[in-house]
């Protein structure tokens, strides 16, 4: 073996090693989750971001940003609008960083969150966080707030509207619209 050879041989066993350790990362919290990491198909964004009828000012979160990709085009919706995202698992925080430079990004816990002064918040959660975040809202958003579900709806409350995405797959069909 020549040492060019031997160069990229190593080269290339320090990037598999990175891979790897960013996969495990990944995998671990993952499986810790009560949700895994799924992104909202690029085709429902534009529905979703119809559904949240964003306030030219004020303050949108995605909770589970994943990507950041609905605050990205809540962005571009509204320019003035502050979004803010949270997910406990940094990688798909990380591409939400660099996808949303402006937005606040939060590595934690959902359930962390204070929702004072929220005006419209996005979830594609699960049941057992849609379950405790239910009495948050209702305790926490201001008159006027509204919370926009994909998939998973609160369990107690009843939808002010159901949306049946246009372009939903089965793991991401509806919309539920909670006005507060
Ligand atoms: C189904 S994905 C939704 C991603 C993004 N909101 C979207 O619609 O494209 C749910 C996200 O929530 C995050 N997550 C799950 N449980 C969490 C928790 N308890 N605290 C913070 N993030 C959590 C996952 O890491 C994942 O990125």
């Amino acid at each position: 073996m020549s040492e060019t050879q031997a160069i990229v041989a190593v080269v290339l066993v320090i990037l598999w090693m990175i891979a790897f350790l960013i996969w495990s990362v990944h995998f671990i919290i993952s499986m810790r989750n009560s949700v895994p990491y799924v992104t909202a198909p690029p085709k429902t964004v534009d529905q979703i971001i119809d559904a949240l009828q964003l306030p030219d000012k004020g303050v949108l979160w995605d909770l589970g940003c994943g990507d950041g990709r609905i605050l990205k085009a809540a962005l571009k919706a509204k320019p003035a609008l502050e979004v803010a995202g949270v997910d406990n698992n940094p990688i798909p925080l990380q591409l939400a960083r660099w996808n949303v430079p402006s937005a606040k990004l939060v590595q934690g816990d959902i359930l962390d969150t204070k929702f004072a002064g929220v005006d419209r918040v996005y979830a594609y959660l699960g049941p057992k966080l849609m379950s405790a975040l239910e009495p948050r809202f209702l305790s926490e958003l201001p008159r006027g707030a509204r919370v926009v579900a994909l998939q998973f709806r609160l369990p107690q409350r009843t939808p002010d509207q159901v949306i049946t995405l246009k372009h939903g797959k089965k793991y991401a069909a509806k919309l539920y619209v909670y006005d507060y």
